[in-house]
């Protein structure tokens, strides 16, 4: 375990190819989610897979609400935009279901949650062998995106998990001076 957790990488949504996880791996791969550390057992995360000619339809919602928020973007752009989702061939959009004034569990604890969801779910997908990728962007944050895909309220999005088959091995990668992120306290400062 401890082997995956240091050898993760994220893998480039157009290198993730065919196949995505069958059915029975998607559904291994999602409960990992539901072990999220979450206060007060709140649940405050479910998840939207997108796959197949759906695809296609949520670059249709991105182009248009990136061409409605940025009126000057080009055209080729906007193409692009549209061509986003067809890069692998399974999205799981992560979405934190936030309760406001909880008595016990903030907002960002429940945004929190939802990011150890989203990590577990990458966790999960490469332990099954498949790669994936956590990407966002202006259109995660956009009111009209939001509402095309169900999402209701002051729910958010607080990710989009693109999902597939590496098309090249994963390499590992430098990762930061441990020493440069970690530092002991010994009590406040007299
Ligand atoms: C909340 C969040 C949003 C992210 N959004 C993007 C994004 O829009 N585009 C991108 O290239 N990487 C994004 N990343 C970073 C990648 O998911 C990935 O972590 C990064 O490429 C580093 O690769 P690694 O995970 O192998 O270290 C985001 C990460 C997080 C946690």
């Amino acid at each position: 375990m401890l082997d995956t957790l240091l050898n993760r990488t994220s893998i480039p949504a157009v290198q993730l190819q065919e196949p995505a996880p069958n059915e029975e791996q998607l559904q291994r791969i999602l409960s990992a989610g539901l072990c999220a550390p979450d206060h007060a057992a709140m649940r405050p995360w479910r998840f939207i897979t997108i796959s197949g000619d759906a695809r296609n339809a949520l670059g249709d919602v991105l182009a248009r609400v990136a061409a409605q928020y940025e009126p000057d973007l080009p055209a080729e752009k906007i193409a692009r935009t549209r061509q986003k989702p067809l890069r692998s061939p399974l999205i799981v959009v992560i979405v934190a279901t936030i309760t406001n004034d909880h008595p016990k569990t903030p907002v960002v604890e429940q945004i929190l949650s939802a990011g150890a969801a989203a990590t577990l779910i990458q966790l999960a997908a490469t332990a099954e062998g498949f790669g994936s990728i956590w990407l966002t962007g202006p259109n995660t944050y956009r009111r009209e995106v939001n509402e095309d895909l169900g999402i209701t309220g002051d729910d958010q999005i607080v990710g989009f998990i693109y999902m597939g088959t590496a098309s090249k091995p994963a390499t590992s990668k430098p990762r930061p001076n441990l020493a440069d992120h970690v530092t002991q306290w010994h009590g406040p400062k007299s």
